[in-house]
């Protein structure tokens, strides 16, 4: 496994790789890898010749009030970790590689960013759709793979690949789980014993809106009524939002007719946390 700093470098292999007729697929990461993480490298291993994985904590996906500075990050064991899943190339730029001086481009995707994460983490996701569109010009790839767990961040990058004619075929990986449920997230190594306890009511909130649901409540407000009620009776969450809504176009949903997305974030003491379930009236 080779592991590159900087951009130059790094899209002379890809382009090497490329012309050598070598499918790539690409797994951008902001490192502390989890088994979650392990998997979407074990889906590329599994469709492409190349795996590329990129390590780079992205400041301008972070408000400024967001834990930029805190965020988790151990290279040495995501390296060792990438290493063990076969990747090829790593891809672990720093700030200044990535936004040099006199850096002024952006990248937005107009509606879908102004639902779910995009009302409370304003300017998230043009920082994201712009250091992806970075890294697919670096890494050059034909795939690229992202979590389910985000559902919001997969959909605007769909949108974003097809609105700008990328040539890269994007594929969703379903939710990583601990065994007890939560899902897997950089963000889970903040947790306190309590608070991780507390934490699991968000993939119960899940279930219980996937019962509802099959149990013939079609009204979105008394369903949202409940997963809130369920939540916020596990001490140390405050929900930031619960959306039920439209799984393509992420617009809310009044009345449940065909499938729909549950989707949250809640605040487990000072950890922001996000889950989400796509749910389908019998
Ligand atoms: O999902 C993430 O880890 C990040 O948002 C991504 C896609 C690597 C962009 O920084």
């Amino acid at each position: 496994m080779e592991v590159v700093n900087t951009i130059t470098v790094m899209q002379e292999k890809c382009e090497n790789l490329r012309l050598s007729g070598k499918r790539i697929a690409f797994v951008p990461t902001m490192g502390f890898f989890h088994e979650g993480h392990l998997e979407l490298m074990r889906v590329g291993r599994e469709i492409s010749d190349i795996v590329v994985v990129s390590i780079f904590v992205n400041p301008t996906q972070f408000g400024p009030h967001e834990d930029f500075e805190s965020y988790p990050r151990d290279m040495e064991s995501d390296l060792a970790k990438a290493e063990g899943r076969n990747v090829d190339l790593v891809f672990a730029p720093s700030v200044n590689e990535m936004y040099p001086n006199g850096y002024q481009t952006k990248i937005m995707v107009e509606k879908v960013t102004k639902h779910l994460c995009g009302l409370s983490r304003p300017g998230h996701f043009d920082g994201v759709t712009t250091v992806v569109a970075k890294l697919f010009n670096i890494a050059k790839p034909h795939i690229a793979i992202f979590g389910e767990k985000d559902h919001q961040q997969l959909t605007v990058i769909r949108r974003m690949v097809k609105d700008l004619d990328m040539d890269i075929r994007i594929v969703g990986v379903p939710t990583f789980r601990e065994p007890d449920g939560l899902a897997m997230s950089s963000r889970n190594s903040y947790l306190n014993a309590d608070e991780r306890a507390s934490a699991l009511s968000l993939n119960k909130s899940l279930d219980l809106s996937e019962d509802l649901c099959h149990q013939g409540e079609r009204e979105v407000l008394k369903i949202r009524g409940a997963i809130e009620a369920f939540i916020l009776r596990h001490p140390h969450t405050a929900v930031d939002y619960i959306t039920i809504c439209d799984p393509h176009t992420l617009e809310d949903l009044e009345i449940l007719k065909k499938e729909a997305l549950v989707a949250l974030a809640v605040k487990v003491g000072k950890t922001r946390l996000i889950d989400n379930r796509v749910i389908k009236p019998a």
